[in-house]
């Protein structure tokens, strides 16, 4: 392999076999040691550090002139900017111009990952292994769970997941440990040796980093912020319709994903108040218009229902909106759909090609996982066909369909009568764990 560039290979520098990505060059150089492809050099191009070589969108021309965007930003030197709340590394990507265009969330700083910039979660995880993360979430997939999300979103045509994909990026203000960040400068030193080489590079760099990309939407606020306006100043009823309709949405893909993190600082609202636009975009109360952002999906999908009910509730279930019964224009979105069985496979064997790409996938969990979304979706069909509200269907006993191994319609286990979510007290016991 040495002998494509016409050049004795010499390893010149530390190779890292830690990290979540393929270092290419220094898989060029030791590549049975590298423990991203074991060896198997036909599965990562050779050439190029360029993190452009994994991420392909053929299907989505639009999603991937973003990606190229964010790239040719870093590139030039308009690096992604880490969000400062948040106890994950959270990053806003953005444009050549520096725009914000996306949200990345790289698999290796998720809150229980390896480079997770806050040292208090490390700490929480070193001093207590036995109480960390949720109990019922496979660890450090957050990144699949937000693409996931996006799918599931897009399968059910219910347009409040801002569109999100698994993307490869690296960029010097990302969280590094002191390897990479030496191997890099060890690369640059020695391909300025060897200017050969350095030609057929396009950038030498960082290691890409694996996350999920959220594309950013304007406009929008807290949830949290809108719901107390509304409560004193109550929307037109046109308005409030459109609210509803779009909560009911966002009631959905929570309850199929089983979302464990939907507190109302997690969903965001857009809302122009008449008078507000400017220009031509100036709305009168007729042409405005309410949406919703179901923003921050990392932790959903769990394996199994969540023992402590308590600690993660569906925030939302508190609203007033959650004592009405699902719409009509509900139902007809997605009752047919979610009824029809070969729907519901295709989408798990969907979810199938993305999981399938971690490092840590392991099928028997991830048929775990299939099950409770099976489980979720038999109830929510219930629940429509039979008119109920977003917090009556928050109440009904949780069920998991297991697939049959003879290939027939699966095995229903219904986890006793006990109530998902209770609403005695208005906050739970645990808020977060
Ligand atoms: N897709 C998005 N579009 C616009 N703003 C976003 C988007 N995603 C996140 N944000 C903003 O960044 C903040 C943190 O993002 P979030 O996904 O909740 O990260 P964390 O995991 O750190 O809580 C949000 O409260 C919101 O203000
Ligand atoms: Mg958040």
């Amino acid at each position: 392999m040495g002998m494509r560039f016409g050049i004795p290979l010499k390893c010149v520098f530390v190779y890292s076999f830690v990290g979540d990505s393929c270092d290419r060059l220094g898989h060029l150089f030791y590549p049975t040691l590298c423990t991203v492809c074991n060896g198997n050099t036909s599965i990562i191009p050779l050439l190029g550090t360029n993190s452009g070589d994994f991420n392909h969108f053929p299907d989505d021309p639009e999603f991937a002139d973003i990606i190229q965007r964010a790239e040719q930003a870093i590139e030039s030197g308009v690096f992604p900017e880490r969000i400062s709340q948040g106890s994950s590394g959270s990053y806003f990507v953005k444009d050549p111009k520096g725009k914000i265009i996306g949200v990345f969330k790289p698999k290796s700083e998720e809150p229980y990952g390896h480079l997770n910039p806050k040292w208090t979660k490390y700490f929480h995880k070193l001093c207590c292994p036995c109480c960390f993360g949720r109990g019922c979430l496979l660890p450090n997939q957050g990144y699949l769970s937000e693409a996931a999300a996006s799918l599931v979103d897009t399968k059910l045509c219910l347009g409040v997941v801002p569109k999100t994909k698994v993307v490869y990026l690296a960029s010097e203000t990302f969280h590094y440990n002191a390897i990479d960040r030496a191997k890099s400068r060890g690369k640059k030193y020695a391909l300025e040796k060897v200017p050969k080489v350095g030609r057929r590079f396009h950038r030498v760099g960082l290691p890409p980093k694996v996350g999920s990309f959220q594309l950013f939407v304007e406009g929008y606020r807290e949830a949290d912020y809108w719901l107390r306006r509304f409560e004193a100043e109550p929307l037109p009823e046109n308005i409030r319709k459109q609210l509803q309709s779009q909560f009911e949405r966002l009631v959905v893909l929570d309850y199929v994903i089983r979302n464990t993190d939907r507190g109302n600082d997690n969903w965001l609202i857009k809302y122009e108040t008449p008078g507000e636009g400017e220009g031509e975009e100036q709305k009168n109360i007729q042409d405005s218009c309410i949406k919703i952002a179901a923003i921050d999906n990392g932790l959903a999908f769990p394996f199994k229902h969540p023992d402590e009910w308590r600690a993660y509730p569906f925030h939302w279930a508190w609203l007033p909106q959650a004592k009405v019964p699902f719409s009509q224009e509900t139902r007809d979105l997605v009752l047919s759909r979610l009824s029809d069985m070969n729907f519901v496979q295709d989408l798990c064997e969907d979810l199938y090609e993305m999981f399938k790409t971690d490092k840590g996938f392991d099928k028997t969990m991830f048929e775990r996982q299939m099950s409770v979304m099976r489980g979720q979706v038999l109830n929510l069909t219930q629940a429509l066909k039979d008119g109920k509200s977003p917090l009556q269907l928050v109440q009904m006993p949780r069920v998991v369909v297991e697939r049959s191994r003879s290939g027939g319609q699966g095995r229903v286990v219904t986890l006793g009568n006990a109530f998902t979510q209770t609403f005695h007290c208005k906050r739970p016991f645990f808020s977060s764990w």
